[in-house]
């Protein structure tokens, strides 16, 4: 059977980004530049490249930024133009290409990602939808794991969410799933999920990673989700629900990912993607062997 594309991806951008103060005190760390472009746009271009075409921020205190992203930059452009820069005024207009719309829902206090993701229900409605979280940046070429998802949901109507292999010592820090059989294969049927398990409790070390597609049902359940110790409604708890109900699968993506909620992982990626930049690359990769050569 063949299903529609998921026309909707959320991006939930309303968390306090704590690791990151005071660079995240006016302006979300979604906002955060790899180089040259905010941690958003990667994941908005992984979005569109996977088809969707309704683009919905679940936005907190600093939302101005990113909506100024996204919008017209009328003063901007009137200046490019008129200093004939073409090129910068192609780049700037080319952050939303034609086409894709852009809604913004606030979520109020932040209350954690699965009340962030419950925020986007009515500018979602009864469809199945993606959701990206932009800190969880992955470099995966011509076939974003958006994609990837897309695709498999497509073949099954199930939802589906990406994993990855850590170091089992480390499983304290992500959602971890029990899955099925091994099968050899990098889908799997998930069996269950829990929230930051101590290494000897959890099931496996597949972690899941910031990008999930998930049917209109995970709305009502996160209605129903208890909030943690913490007082946050944390989507693994709502997950937990929806594989009992109507099953979940996982997918171990290739690709490089890199943890831009954290500072170290911030930092990896920037240095492989200058070092990965069509301008920047080999003068950026002199400047570090020369670094290398002195230290
Ligand atoms: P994190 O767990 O990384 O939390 O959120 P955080 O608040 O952003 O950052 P730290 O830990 O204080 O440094 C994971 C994702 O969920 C979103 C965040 O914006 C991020 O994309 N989120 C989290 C919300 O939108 N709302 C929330 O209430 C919590």
């Amino acid at each position: 059977m063949t299903r529609s594309a998921i026309e909707t991806v959320v991006f939930p951008v309303a968390g306090l980004g704590t690791r990151f103060l005071p660079a995240t005190k006016a302006s979300p760390k979604e906002m955060l530049p790899i180089v040259d472009k905010p941690l958003i746009q990667y994941a908005v271009e992984e979005a569109i490249a996977a088809g969707a075409r309704t683009l919905v921020f679940v936005t907190g205190r600093t939302k101005r930024a990113l909506e100024d992203h996204f919008d017209m930059a009328y003063e901007l452009e009137t200046e490019l133009a008129q200093r004939g820069k073409q090129d910068l005024l192609d780049t700037v207009r080319g952050v939303l290409p034609e086409g894709i719309h852009c809604v913004y829902v606030r979520q109020r206090e932040a209350l954690g990602l699965g009340h962030a993701v419950l925020c986007a229900r009515p500018l979602v409605g009864d469809k199945p939808f993606g959701v990206i979280l932009a800190d969880d940046l992955i470099e995966a070429g011509d076939r974003p794991v958006m994609m990837q998802l897309a695709e498999r949901y497509a073949a099954t109507g199930r939802s589906v969410i990406s994993v990855e292999a850590v170091e089992p010592s480390r499983t304290q820090h992500y959602g971890v799933v029990d899955i099925e059989a091994e099968s050899g294969e990098r889908f799997h049927s998930v069996r269950g999920i829990v929230e930051k398990p101590a290494p000897e409790d959890a099931p496996s070390n597949l972690a899941v990673v910031g990008r999930y597609i998930l049917t209109p049902r995970i709305f009502q359940l996160l209605e129903t989700t208890a909030p943690d110790h913490r007082g946050e409604i944390q989507l693994t708890d709502a997950i937990a629900s929806l594989i009992d109900e109507q099953g979940v699968d996982c997918l171990e993506f290739e690709g490089t990912h890199y943890d831009c909620g954290s500072k170290l992982g911030y930092l990896r990626a920037t240095v492989d993607y200058a070092l990965n930049h069509p301008e920047l690359g080999a003068d950026f990769a002199a400047f570090l062997r020369d670094r290398e050569v002195s230290a």
